[in-house]
């Protein structure tokens, strides 16, 4: 630990040292680093300097030295930044003791991007053949050599594409994204990437290249076929170099590069690629390629689409993973097959490393799971062919091949086509984890293995499915940005790794979707796939998922940027109520997905939990958000407005939907589950819900019935209501439903339905049954908040000060969750026995944290072995009711709490 306060993870729209910034006024962020038995670590005020030299006068900014313990999203307030500037930028952080620190000089900046459309000059170029509406065509390759006068000093490529993209120069693949340009609708945007290749060039010739895929652009998209946006796939690039004297040369995509077909013959992300290494362009990155018929690219005329940059990590490898025993050979594709199992449920692609002779062709087909004969499963992939083929070239020394531009999701690949007597190990085929660029921000374990794996689960669902876009799911024929999924599980998605950025660049991709009514697509990027507005718990993704992100990294340019549209949203769904009744039935619309896989005896798949009630719950809650957020963007006028229409829609549904008994209509958890938690009912009637809601999961036999809706704020009512054991006895139920009946089953992700596959019924209806889904996971959330006790206060978004509140229960003895915030890490670690509590806990430097103590209110609490009266930055909290309470200042504390044997503590549940 550093002996001294450091401004630390100095960031740039939470970005380090990005490149291709278009925003005027980008904000930074910065952390103070810990130091080591200090507490109460803050800052008094700073001062940002930003240049256009590294270590230069701040001929960009000089803020002044502002009194203020602000560290995050500070908007840069200096000159107007022409395209292609580098701002170098130092903070001076003064501590609470008023000693100043500075962050190094020179190596913290970002850059500005091409941010006129008149900055490209460059071509979109492309193949002249392509596919047609099922079946693709080969891949282009696209290169041009030129040469340079010189060795430059600094040299950017800008690339997009329509379709996928792989850049290499002078033979070297140009970064590691994948899938790039990613995802948005390419009918008004897309976006591009900048790289610096300043070292990847020399003096004299060298040679520039791009291999296009079909992506989704052209290549099948869901169940709509081919082609969705355009019939093949164009390159727009720019290579700006400068040199020593200050000159500068352009090389950009037109019809001097030349095209040619190579060895991949196909590439879709859901039917999977064909290679043919026979037809390898060997050469094709030197000056004069060996192979290939060569033509000159095909121009094509500009679509007029916006050019916008790329505000999030790309899609990259992140993990190898090697089989988890031998191959086990079956009967195959026209021979014996060999199936590898991964040991775990993942999303991305292989490795194949063989030695076969030329023109033999393999087959590699994807499954999640394994049938009851040990076969691939592999009908609910629906129509996605999931199999990508490569065609020997006969090298004696091994051919190893990795597809490009497609991805699966599987936990066992099935290797067949081998002619008989080649014999496979465990180590010709590796699996690649592919997943967002997007840091890991926290973790949760405990003392119960099978709620680890739980955790294990989620994580994983929420890797492969933070593909571009928050997806469904990772393997069938949709892998589709479904709003209601996304919105459920954000908050989980928030605690485990940082989303800023993935659910910026998502809201840019619902600003484009929003229909002229106002109204929401289901799926995002709004392909057409489910006309019209995506009705309730699914549309209200657009006002959940930036309030989320505003809260957890105090994000108010998001909400600021937005606030027309998600205003435009709200008021829409004013016209499509009836006295106050989102979707009241007498408007005979479709009124939405329902509680979507409930298994409520209903019997039907969107539950039995009224349509209008969830939509007049959720018009409620986006009416209250947005009031916040007015309140947050000082529109008090607004703030007003829609405070007065949440109370009035209160009103409505209590009317419509709520008995003065305490009775819910529907009479479904999941009504009650609304109602409590969107605070719908009068203080008064709480406990009845409450009375219900516990008497329907006891007559279960402790079992949710919930669907995408309730569950993610199930247990939460619970433990709020007082029903903290009933709570923990839906956690660890281990009989379906629950979550832990996949976990019993080996699950190694989250099941699509809480009945996936089952004991007495085995496999679901193979018309949806996905094993990578990551809504059910959306407890993760609870684990962290309620079990490890670590909770925003929403009063402080960013996490500037929280709530540090573990609630224990059932059999855990021990649990720890951590959580990286904006200014560094919260730890939260506990273990009890009957009678003793021991928490250790970590409240990041310049944030302060209320910590709530699950102990008698009797009982001796101490910190590191002194009196807790005794401790330094611990004061005991005004207002503390039931349970012992205490502000505290920064830095890392031990608490042990003792009390007789026989005191139950208040809120521990048994
Ligand atoms: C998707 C879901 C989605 C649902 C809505 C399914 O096909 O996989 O996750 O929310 O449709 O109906």
């Amino acid at each position: 630990m550093a002996t001294l306060v450091v401004p630390v993870i100095l960031v740039c729209n939470y970005l380090v040292n990005p490149l291709g910034v278009h925003d005027a006024n980008p904000r930074l962020s910065w952390q103070l680093s810990p130091v080591e038995n200090r507490r109460g670590l803050a800052q008094s005020a700073y001062q940002i300097k930003v240049s256009s030299q590294p270590g230069g006068p701040a001929d960009f900014w000089d803020s002044g030295r502002i009194a203020s313990d602000t560290t995050t999203q500070i908007p840069y307030a200096g000159k107007a930044l022409p395209s292609r500037t580098r701002a170098y930028w130092q903070v001076t952080s003064w501590d609470e003791r008023g000693e100043p620190t500075t962050s190094p000089v020179g190596n913290t900046f970002w850059e500005t991007g091409l941010l006129s459309r008149n900055d490209w000059t460059a071509q979109w170029i492309g193949a002249s053949w392509h596919g047609a509406g099922q079946t693709g065509s080969p891949a282009p390759f696209v290169r041009r050599g030129f040469t340079l006068a010189n060795k430059p000093v600094s040299a950017r490529l800008y690339v997009t594409a329509l379709g996928l993209c792989e850049a290499y120069l002078n033979g070297t693949r140009i970064g590691n994204d994948c899938f790039t340009p990613g995802w948005t609708d390419m009918k008004k945007r897309v976006q591009y990437r900048v790289y610096d290749v300043t070292a990847q060039l020399t003096a004299g010739e060298n040679v520039i290249g791009a291999i296009l895929g079909d992506g989704w652009y052209c290549g099948h998209i869901a169940q709509m076929g081919r082609e969705v946006y355009g019939d093949r796939p164009k390159l727009l690039a720019q290579l700006e170099v400068t040199y020593a004297d200050g000159k500068r040369d352009i090389i950009v995509t037109d019809d001097s590069w030349q095209v040619a077909a190579g060895p991949i013959l196909e590439n879709d992300l859901l039917m999977g690629e064909s290679y043919d290494a026979r037809q390898e362009l060997t050469g094709w990155l030197t000056a004069k390629p060996a192979a290939g018929d060569w033509e000159s690219a095909k121009v094509f005329p500009d679509p007029g689409i916006e050019i916008s940059p790329s505000l999030t990590g790309a899609v990259q490898a992140h993990e190898t993973l090697a089989a988890i025993s031998a191959p086990r050979k079956t009967s195959g594709w026209g021979s014996t097959g060999f199936i590898y199992d991964f040991g775990q449920n993942l999303v991305g692609n292989v490795t194949l490393h063989l030695n076969a002779p030329a023109g033999t062709t393999i087959q590699i087909r994807y499954a999640e799971m394994l049938d009851a004969n040990g076969n691939l499963y592999l009908e609910n992939l629906r129509t996605a062919r999931a199999t990508d083929f490569y065609t020997c070239k006969g090298d004696p020394a091994g051919e190893s091949w990795t597809p490009r531009f497609t991805f699966h999701g599987f936990r066992y690949a099935q290797i067949s086509g081998l002619p008989s007597g080649i014999l496979l190990g465990a180590d010709a085929l590796v699996a690649h984890v592919l997943h967002s660029a997007l840091p890991e921000a926290g973790d949760f374990s405990c003392s119960e293995p099978l709620i680890n794996q739980l955790q294990h689960n989620i994580q994983w669902g929420q890797r492969g499915n933070y593909f571009e876009v928050p997806t469904d799911c990772p393997q069938r024929d949709e892998r589709l940005g479904w709003t209601g999924d996304a919105q459920a599980f954000i908050r989980t998605g928030a605690w485990n790794r940082n989303v800023a950025t993935f659910f910026t660049k998502w809201q840019r991709d619902i600003a484009d979707a929003q229909l002229p009514s106002g109204g929401v697509p289901a799926v995002i990027p709004g392909v057409d796939l489910v006309p019209g507005d995506g009705g309730p718990a699914w549309a209200d993704a657009a006002v959940i998922c930036p309030w989320t992100v505003y809260q957890c990294y105090g994000d108010v340019a998001l909400l600021k940027q937005h606030f027309t549209e998600l205003r435009r949203y709200v008021d829409f769904l004013g016209t499509q109520s009836v006295d106050d009744i989102r979707l009241h039935p007498s408007l005979g619309k479709w009124s939405g997905f329902g509680d979507w896989l409930a298994l409520d005896g209903s019997g039907q798949t969107e539950g039995g939990t009224p349509k209008d009630l969830i939509a007049t719950a959720f018009y409620v809650h986006d009416a209250r958000l947005l009031a916040d957020m007015a309140r947050a963007l000082n529109e008090t006028q607004e703030a007003a407005k829609y405070a007065a229409l949440a109370e009035r829609v209160t009103k409505a549904f209590q009317q419509r939907f709520v008995t003065t008994d305490g009775l819910v209509t529907g009479n479904t958890q999941t009504s009650y589950v609304l109602a409590l938690h969107f605070n719908l009912v009068p203080t008064e009637l709480r406990p009845k819900l409450t009375a219900e809601l516990v008497r329907d999961i006891k007559r279960r036999g402790n079992k949710l019935s919930t669907g995408f809706v309730g569950t993610p704020y199930l247990l939460h009512v619970l433990a709020r209501e007082g029903q903290l054991d009933v709570a923990y006895a839906l956690l660890m139920q281990q009989q379906w439903p629950s979550w832990l009946y996949a976990v019993t089953q080996g699950a190694t992700t989250i099941w699509e339905r809480w009945d996936g596959w089952t004991k007495e019924k085995g496999f679901q209806d193979k018309g949806m049954n996905s094993f990578n889904h990551y809504a059910y996971g959306a407890v993760g959330d609870w684990l962290y908040q309620v079990v490890a006790g670590i909770e925003l206060d929403p009063l402080h978004p960013g996490y500037s000060h929280f709530l540090l509140q573990p609630q224990p229960g059932s059999v855990l003895t021990s649990a720890r969750g951590s959580h990286r915030s904006p200014h560094g890490e919260i730890i939260s670690s506990w273990k009890r026995t009957e009678n003793s509590f021991e928490w250790e806990v970590t409240v990041p430097p310049n944030t302060t944290a209320t910590a709530r103590f699950p102990v008698p209110v009797g009982a001796k609490i101490s910190e590191q072995g002194k009196p807790i009266a005794e401790s330094t930055g611990v004061t005991r909290a005004k207002s503390d009711a039931a349970l012992p309470t205490y502000e505290l200042v920064s830095g890392t504390y031990r608490f042990s709490a003792n009390w007789d044997p026989g005191i139950s503590p208040a809120n521990h549940a048994n």
